[in-house]
């Protein structure tokens, strides 16, 4: 399925239908949104969409945030819609036919998005679900060590948790500083902190707190080199920056749909890599990895077909495009950044380390979390508050929807309120 670009006549019909409906704009986002409405905002082209009308955000949001949620694109979310109805019209005849064998499909084009078999791809529901089945299932026992970040996201530190919890595994933790941009002092790190009773690597591609990119290959060969399974994090990579999960060479990467992918939200994917063969055994894939089976149980089955209408979206665009439009907002920021009072960035400049999120930190004097609303109800901005256990700042995100007004707007709203 590809989604050519739409008509005129389409697209002014859909906008008079836009501004005409308030139902189209969500009852938050319409109290949220500043009173002042930008009519550019509604109908200018949006970044690489492959339509004007493509997105739904409401008039006067400039969204910043797909690192959290990223907003599903209008062919994906009719094509779920479209699947949904279907269903509904014969629920079993359609799960357990026509659309089972869909969700399949999707598994396949999902393997191919990352570089791997659709033998070695699971659809989840979310990053967080891939990453406490490889816990639960990877038979790690008391002594066992696993190595990891001070910078993992919930999503990706829980299920050791549990595993330190429940089996007696041991966590060694791999600091990483907010402000760090060296990859050989990273790798240096955890070389030093592997130990014989280490069984697993684990951490992001892309630090959800930074937006650093992790050297992923070099510590999935670091891993291998002492007999470790490499678990990958990539909850804010893949849609966002090209994923090939071969050439990073680790055995496990987990992922959402429901960020950079543009994918309904509650979908996400898990590769286990073939050579893992039973080494990662949970209870939810005893009966496979297929869309369906008897140890998974039933899925949302139209946020699956659309997942495979997302990656079709994406794909359209073409990744590389989409990852480089993204670096290139995310650089409009970082320079326009170095002239705003107070804030200090603590992601670095362009580089191999670089990608489509960017923090900074605030003076204590100001909290990341009062800064959000006044951008939110005085500039109609949306940016992400850091969780303050990593440190007292905001998160921006950059996506194939953004332009260099929506970065510009940003930072025209911190110099006003920052000044
Ligand atoms: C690095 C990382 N891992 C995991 C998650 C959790 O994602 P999900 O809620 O889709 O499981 C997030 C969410 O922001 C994240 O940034």
């Amino acid at each position: 399925m590809t989604f050519p670009s739409r008509s005129r006549r389409d697209f002014l019909s859909t906008l008079g239908a836009l501004s005409a409906a308030s139902v189209a704009v969500p009852p938050l986002l319409r109290g949220d949104a500043p009173s002042v409405v930008s009519p550019r905002a509604a109908t200018s082209p949006r970044g690489l969409a492959l339509a004007p009308d493509d997105f739904l955000l409401a008039p006067g949001l400039t969204y910043l945030q797909t690192g959290s949620l990223g907003p599903t694109p209008r062919p994906v979310l009719d094509a779920t819609i479209a699947a949904w109805t279907t269903l509904e019209g014969d629920p079993a005849g359609q799960g357990y036919g026509p659309m089972e064998h869909a969700m399949e499909e999707v598994r396949a084009k999902a393997a191919s998005f990352v570089g791997c078999k659709k033998e070695e791809l699971v659809l989840t529901n979310c990053t967080t679900e891939g990453m406490n089945w490889v816990a639960q299932g990877a038979g790690l026992v008391a002594g066992d060590r696993v190595l990891t970040t001070d910078q993992e996201h919930p999503g990706g530190r829980v299920c050791w948790d549990y595993a330190a919890r429940k089996f007696g595994v041991v966590l060694d933790i791999v600091e990483i500083p907010p402000g760090e941009n060296d990859a050989q002092v990273i790798i240096d790190r955890f070389a030093r902190a592997v130990t014989p009773r280490t069984r697993v690597f684990s951490f992001s591609h892309l630090l959800s707190s930074t937006g650093l990119r992790m050297p992923v290959a070099e510590l999935s060969a670091l891993a291998r080199s002492r007999g470790c399974i490499a678990v990958v994090d990539g909850a804010q990579a893949v849609g966002g920056v090209a994923v090939d999960v071969k050439s990073l060479g680790c055995h496990v990467y987990a992922t959402s749909g429901h960020k950079w992918m543009l994918a309904p939200k509650g979908t996400g994917l898990l590769y286990l890599s073939e050579e893992l063969g039973t080494a990662i055994d949970p209870i939810a894939l005893q009966s496979g990895r297929g869309a369906y089976t008897a140890s998974s149980g039933v899925c949302s089955l139209p946020s699956v077909l659309g997942l495979g209408a997302a990656i079709d979206y994406l794909s359209t665009i073409g990744i590389a495009r989409i990852e480089s439009h993204n670096l290139e907002l995310r650089q409009r920021l970082f320079a326009g950044l170095a002239g705003v009072p107070k804030l200090r960035v603590v992601s670095g400049g362009a580089g191999a380390l670089a990608s489509p999120l960017l923090s900074y930190v605030l003076p204590k004097d100001l909290t990341s979390g009062a800064l959000h609303q006044r951008l939110r109800a005085r500039h109609g901005v949306e940016v992400k508050v850091v969780p303050g256990n990593w440190f007292n700042g905001n998160r921006i995100s950059t996506h194939l929807f953004n332009t260099a007004q929506d970065v510009d707007t940003l930072i025209q709203a911190l110099r006003t309120e920052l000044a």
